[in-house]
């Protein structure tokens, strides 16, 4: 019922007519581009979504930690987006983590590809210490904890990274998308990719308005959530970006007991599945998505 209510609402307040499909994205819709963009786009862009077939139930072995913070019901997206982020051996590659936090999920990347060379970024210098405690132990000797903002990668060469990537990252940088974009596209190898895991979508009304509360209540000066605007100015000068939308039903099971949460989670997303197949801008509404975007 919360579902089919904030649907409504946000279907009735975000579009004035109720056949309008234009604003949701179509799949292989070509995002237009003007000359006129100081990125200089080099292909068009194209810009797909969908719900994601049933996420895999259980998690690369290591990866545990890197979601244990967040909700049980959003452990089997997590998997799926830890398969997203596992999709290439990254032996012999470079990787780097924006707005790493603590520092788990590189700890599990680190340990998962030991010859690959892994940077994570933080703003804080206290961040990264789940990073620290296993340097501390002689693990993950692979990743190095840089201090600084993930907007400003000059320390990185042109061409020189084969993935980007950040978890419930993306939200906290859309302040400026311009920079973020040339950046990412500048130091990621030609075929690289440019991946966003987990993060908040502003579509669906009654998800925002909780989420406004969540905000207001704990003073998150810095949270915001993310549309589908943003992801075409970002893709920009990328060739083609993939939004894998989550949770339209799931958002509402949060706080369910952890014995019924993963096995409702997955009939959650198979709901999506089922909607997505009747009306398929219903993407859109979503509570998080994963972001990938193609070099
Ligand atoms: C929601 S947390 C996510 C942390 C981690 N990726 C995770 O999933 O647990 C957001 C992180 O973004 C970092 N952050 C926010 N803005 C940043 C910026 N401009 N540059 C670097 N880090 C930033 C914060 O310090 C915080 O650690």
């Amino acid at each position: 019922m919360a579902l089919l209510i904030s649907v409504f609402i946000s279907r009735l307040i975000d579009g004035a007519a109720w056949l309008d499909t234009r604003r949701v994205p179509a799949d292989n819709e070509p995002v237009p581009k003007t000359t006129a963009d100081p990125r200089q786009p080099t292909a068009s862009v194209i810009l797909t979504s969908d719900f994601p077939a049933a996420p895999a139930a259980t998690m690369i072995p290591g990866f545990e930690a890197a979601c244990a913070h967040y909700p049980v019901t959003d452990f089997p997206l997590f998997c799926h987006a830890y398969g997203e982020l596992c999709r290439e051996d990254l032996n012999g590659k470079t990787a780097v983590e924006l707005a790493c936090g603590r520092g788990d999920l590189v700890v599990a990347l680190a340990k998962r590809y030991p010859g690959s060379c892994i940077i994570a970024i933080d703003r804080y210098p206290e961040s990264g210490a789940s990073i620290r405690a296993a340097h501390s132990r002689g693990e993950a000797q692979n990743i190095k904890y840089v201090c600084g903002d993930a907007q400003d990668l000059a320390f990185l060469s042109d061409a020189s990274v084969d993935l980007v990537f950040g978890q419930a990252a993306l939200h906290h940088l859309a302040n400026d998308v311009t920079t973020l974009s040339l950046q990412t596209r500048r130091v990621l190898k030609p075929g690289g990719r440019l991946l966003f895991l987990f993060e908040p979508m502003g579509h669906n009304w009654l998800v925002s308005c909780v989420r406004s509360i969540q905000v207001a209540r704990h003073e998150m000066g810095d949270e915001s959530n993310l549309f589908f605007s943003t992801f075409r100015e970002l893709a920009l000068p990328f060739e083609r970006v993939h939004v894998q939308s989550f949770n339209l039903c799931g958002y509402f099971l949060k706080g369910i007991p952890s014995s019924w949460a993963t096995s409702l989670a997955r009939f959650a997303n198979r709901l999506d599945r089922a909607i997505a197949s009747i009306w398929p801008g219903a993407t859109k509404f979503g509570a998080n998505a994963n972001i990938i975007f193609f070099r």
